[in-house]
């Protein structure tokens, strides 16, 4: 597609930290607008679940980054398939997001995935989340805004979340990953997670996922609004 014309599809790009919400949040978004959908962690989610079952040593740039550019993955009615398996649950596993920020943190990982997430972005809309897509992937955004909320407020989450699907967890260890998680991502030299410049800072920390979701929506329309043509 001419450059040109892909920057005129709108992208809503969602950061944050892990458990925000951002994920649930930008699914109903874009659900809500009948746009697409951009799952950005669920790559590097990807690449180290690969990793782990090839036992490629995930201290292994060159490695990783050859397995990030040659991703056999494919998504489809919440079923993300590497190869002929869905690996939707399994890439959810706590080994896999610890995985996933340590594969993320290598510029060649990252540099391999470009393209793939910029291939997402398809009339009539492109809702994407992560911790660089304001900054990164999508700096012309039409849209920026960082989710967060507390680090207790998001280990609660994240354990309401994993005890729904039946998996053992405990409130103190997701806390202490939550914070280990938050460490490197913002520590990172490469993309590091960071509000982006014109980005609009949501605390979810007292708003429920409606809310969250209609306070993006208005901002998006607030953004539509001032996008449009001013009548002469
Ligand atoms: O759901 P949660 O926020 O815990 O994780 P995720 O969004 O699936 O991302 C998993 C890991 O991938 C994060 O801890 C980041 O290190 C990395 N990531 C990234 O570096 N850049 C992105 N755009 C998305 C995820």
């Amino acid at each position: 597609m001419a450059e040109e014309a892909e920057n005129s599809i709108p992208v809503i790009a969602i950061d944050g930290p892990s458990a925000s919400g951002k994920g649930t949040v930008a699914l109903l978004v874009a659900k809500k607008l009948g746009f697409h959908y951009l799952d950005s962690g669920s790559l590097y989610r990807l690449v180290a679940l690969a990793a782990m079952r090839s036992e490629v040593d995930l201290d292994d740039e060159k490695a990783l980054s050859g397995i990030a550019a040659d991703l056999d993955v494919s998504f489809a009615d919440g079923e993300i398939r590497l190869g002929d398996r869905n690996v939707a649950d399994d890439i959810r596993a706590e080994a896999c997001s610890n995985g996933a920020s340590r594969v993320a943190a290598y510029p060649r990982v990252r540099g391999a995935l470009l393209d793939r997430q910029r291939a997402f972005r398809k009339r009539p809309g492109l809702v994407a989340d992560g911790r660089d897509m304001g900054s990164m992937v999508f700096p012309e955004a039409m849209l920026k805004v960082f989710l967060t909320a507390s680090p207790e407020v998001r280990a609660q989450r994240r354990y309401k979340q994993l005890m729904g699907k039946g998996i053992n967890a405990n409130i103190a260890t997701l806390l202490q990953d939550i914070r280990d998680r938050d460490a490197r991502d913002t520590n990172r030299s490469v993309a590091p997670l960071q509000l982006a410049a014109g980005a609009n800072l949501l605390d979810t920390t007292s708003l429920d996922i409606q809310q969250a979701v209609d306070s993006v929506l208005k901002l998006y329309a607030e953004a539509c609004a001032k996008s449009a043509p001013k009548p002469s």
